[in-house]
């Protein structure tokens, strides 16, 4: 069975509980001397604290937990959902999916599951798919997923990246539907700059190849996702038959809310309407948007009817944005 379009009808999130503030961040790395400050982080990126997950925990525990908390508000059962995807950059092994450990974990066998890798943007890149396989009928209930446990992938001795992220998950059900839903999503990727922003290891023969830890370079990152950012929202916009004065709320990538205020600002929204949880979870990569999106959801600012636009940047180099009517 096809449908016309897909809608949200849930939205669930877990943070792992630990949480480490910019104080005592800076006091660790002062232990091995490396300086940074409270003040610098906040100046620079809007960053107060950030949630970490205790060794051992994994990706898939985090989006099983967010995805169960999704559930109970669409008042659906694991089995009811018959595709899963989890867009991650952290996955709990190189094979099988973390979409697959997640149906195990809920206990739902049957359907699709697999994972997208488009670092930050993986959210956008999920949704996209997930409305696309509902729409052509290839599924119904989808549960979409953005997990990271990007606190594995720091190098906590390279102090431009490693106060920057955090751990999270944040998941929707979306199901199929007569109303929309989901009004646009436009995805894009150059790979011309994946050098930019990367984890560039392997394995190969049982061992770790290459570099094992995240690498950037972040005025080069923080420029192209601006300007990106701009373009990428009017094309949603304008395939949905929108302006910006139709958007209630704006949730875009939360890395750096610096970055967050120039892309409000760029494309003519204000900076009310725009959801920021980056001061309290740091950067979660795919997680970051959907986390974002379940905050504003349970505190009653999202509401439904309202017209939400969503947007991703990040490693490859990807960027894309879904408009979304809840
Ligand atoms: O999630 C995927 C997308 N990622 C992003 O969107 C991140 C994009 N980039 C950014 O958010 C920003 O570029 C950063 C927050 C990473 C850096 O901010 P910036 O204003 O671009 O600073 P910068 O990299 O140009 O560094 C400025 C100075 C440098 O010192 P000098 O060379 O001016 O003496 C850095 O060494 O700040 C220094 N610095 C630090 N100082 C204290 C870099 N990291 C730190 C630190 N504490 N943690």
């Amino acid at each position: 069975m096809s449908f016309r379009h897909s809608r949200i009808i849930g939205t669930g999130s877990y943070l792992p509980p630990r949480t480490v503030a910019n104080e005592a961040l800076v006091r660790e790395l002062a232990a091995r001397g490396i300086e940074t400050s409270d003040e610098w982080i906040v100046e620079r990126t809007g960053i107060r604290q950030r949630h970490l997950a205790e060794p051992g925990v994994a990706c898939s525990e985090l989006a099983t937990e967010a995805s169960r908390r999704a559930l109970d508000a669409a008042a659906l059962q694991p089995t009811d959902i018959d595709l899963i995807i989890v867009a991650t950059s952290t996955p709990d092994y190189v094979f099988p999916s973390t979409a697959c450990l997640v149906q195990k974990a809920l206990g739902a066998p049957g359907g699709a599951a697999f994972d997208v890798q488009a670092v930050c943007s993986g959210f956008t890149y999920a949704m996209a798919v997930a409305d696309s396989m509902i729409r052509t009928g290839l599924a119904s209930r989808a549960l979409v997923i953005g997990a990271e446990v990007f606190s594995r992938i720091l190098d906590w001795n390279d102090r431009g990246t490693c106060v920057l992220f955090g751990d999270g998950a944040g998941a929707v059900v979306l199901a199929g539907d007569e109303r929309p839903g989901v009004l646009a999503a436009r995805l894009h990727a150059d790979g011309r700059h994946e050098s930019i922003l990367r984890t560039a290891g392997n394995v190969c023969g049982g061992k770790v190849l290459g570099h094992p830890y995240l690498t950037m370079d972040g005025p080069a990152v923080f420029k192209l996702a601006v300007s990106v950012l701009d373009a990428v929202a009017r094309e949603a916009l304008a395939d949905a038959g929108m302006t910006t004065a139709d958007v209630d709320w704006f949730i875009p990538h939360q890395a750096n809310v610096r970055i967050m205020q120039a892309a409000a600002k760029r494309i003519g929204i204000a900076l009310e309407k725009v959801v920021v949880t980056v001061d309290r979870h740091a950067n979660t990569s795919a997680a970051s948007i959907p986390l974002a999106l379940d905050v504003a959801v349970r505190d009653g600012r999202i509401r439904p009817g309202q017209n939400v636009l969503m947007e991703g940047v990040g490693g490859g180099f990807t960027w894309g944005a879904v408009l979304v009517r809840m």
